[in-house]
């Protein structure tokens, strides 16, 4: 549908024969490729299978280091992408601009050839660390600083601390018991070790509909910040109910961890997993936001089971993207008006579309919705996010649960979040910083809920 809309768009500009710009910035379709947009192709182009498959052994982080590297020209990026591929050097984040820039951690054993490598191709490295083993020791603190507010709240849960999925769990049900009137939780699926995906409705409408609002989080492994970021979230809107005047106009539904497995396989195993844990001979695991079936396949998405990225077997192979799938579609059409899905890290904002470098066309919309909710984030913590499309911002990724929710389930408002930091501790984050980030997220929950109200409010006048 909306594709035919900008083929529409596009011949109308081609049949008048003119140099007229789009009308606004509608679908306005450009092939800048960006570096990394051309590395994750030829990647993915090779046959990986066979290979080195790092990630389904843990590696060893003791003595590994994390740098931050602006690619200033191509010889630069001819570099990077080699050490890439060689597997030399494993990418943490990476964006576009001007300049390419990335956060990637070194294995001990190769950071002596790596400084080399960069040394002779006069780069220059930020390093962040030269110890990833150390940050993750240093990530969470001990069980007993956590058990004191047991008592006090009836959960275990806190935001001091990152917790396991069975913790996150039980805050739920706690919540659906102890806020009867307000809280419902629901299973929606399974994952594929069969671990229960949860949901909770928070809601003081009763029987009446209200504009609904989802939010997910953890649908990578890795990015602990997210489950704890979305929970802080789910108590300001019970335990803190009073301090939002949306509250009681929208319908929240919460899933603060979808990919239960991975989530416990990190926390147990491999502090960098990603993806599910979809069994595989050779790699397990399906990357989940390349599973979701718009454009499903395209850019930036790998057909090889061994690679982050994987996309898996076929669009929503995997049960948790299918119990998603499932139950926004269970509602009518236009239910949902706003969409979050959270991540980590780099700090951004962005909106559809991630499958390729175009805007919807009300990307004026979520662009002025998405600098309010930065410029409140500025106000409160002082903390800098970068709003725009995902692909134009980033890189392109077919298969992203915000391009399903914006063009197959038509929510207006649907935004990918890249919570803290800019790579000074990338998805080790420490535990301390769960409050601040939560703090800030929640004030743009606040702004997406206002301004999805607001625009409800004029289509009824
Ligand atoms: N870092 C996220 C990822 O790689 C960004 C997703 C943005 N959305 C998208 N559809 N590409 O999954
Ligand atoms: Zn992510």
């Amino acid at each position: 549908m909306r594709k035919s809309a900008w083929v529409t768009i596009f011949t109308v500009c081609l049949t008048a024969g003119q140099t007229v710009g789009f009308p606004e910035q509608t679908e306005n379709p450009t092939t800048e490729a960006s570096f990394f947009d051309d590395a994750f192709a030829e990647i993915d182009s090779e046959q990986y299978e066979g290979r080195a498959n790092f990630r389904d052994v843990p590696a060893n982080l003791t003595g590994a280091h994390l740098y931050r590297v602006q690619l200033k020209n191509n010889e630069h990026k001819r570099v990077f992408l080699d050490l890439i591929k060689t597997e030399q050097i494993d990418v943490w984040m990476q964006s576009r601009g001007k300049k390419a820039k990335a956060v990637f951690m070194v294995l001990a054993a190769n950071v002596e050839k790596v400084n080399m490598r960069f040394y002779e191709a006069d780069i220059t490295l930020k390093r962040l660390s030269d110890n990833v083993q150390k940050l993750v020791d240093e990530e969470n603190p001990s069980e007993n600083v956590t058990k004191l507010s047991n008592s006090k709240t009836g959960y275990a849960l806190t935001w001091k601390a990152y917790h396991k999925a069975s913790v996150i769990h039980d805050f739920l049900d706690n919540y659906a018991t102890n806020y009867k009137d307000l809280c419902t939780v629901e299973k929606i699926g399974n994952t594929v070790e069969g671990r229960p995906i949860k949901i909770i409705k928070i809601s003081s409408g009763g029987d009446k509909k209200r504009p609904a609002f989802f939010i997910d989080g953890g649908i990578h492994a890795r990015e602990w910040i997210s489950p704890a970021t979305v929970t802080y979230i789910i108590r300001e809107l019970v335990e803190n109910r009073t301090a939002y005047s949306f509250a009681d106009e929208v319908d929240f539904y919460i899933v603060p961890l979808m990919n239960v497995d991975g989530y416990e396989h990190s926390r147990t195993r491999d502090r960098l997993w990603r993806k599910n844990r979809a069994p595989g001979a050779l790699c397990k695991g399906v990357d989940l936001n390349r599973n979701f079936g718009y454009k499903w396949g395209g850019k930036g998405s790998s057909s090889s089971v061994c690679r982050g990225n994987h996309r898996g077997p076929s669009a929503f192979s995997e049960p948790e993207s299918q119990a998603i799938r499932d139950f926004i579609l269970k509602f009518d059409i236009g239910t949902f008006k706003a969409y979050l899905t959270v991540h980590s890290f780099g700090q951004y904002i962005m909106y559809p579309w991630g499958y390729d470098y175009m805007t919807p066309p009300d990307g004026t919309e979520l662009q002025r919705v998405g600098d309010l909710a930065a410029a409140a984030v500025k106000k409160l913590t002082n903390t800098s996010y970068k709003v725009g499309s995902s692909a134009k911002l980033l890189y392109a990724a077919a298969g992203g649960s915000d391009d399903w929710a914006k063009a197959v389930a038509e929510i207006p408002y649907a935004y990918t979040l890249e919570l803290r930091d800019k790579g000074d501790y990338g998805f080790i984050l420490p535990a301390k910083f769960i409050k601040p980030t939560g703090l800030e997220t929640m004030a743009m929950v606040q702004v997406v809920a206002e301004e999805m109200l607001k625009a409800e409010r004029l289509k009824k006048n």
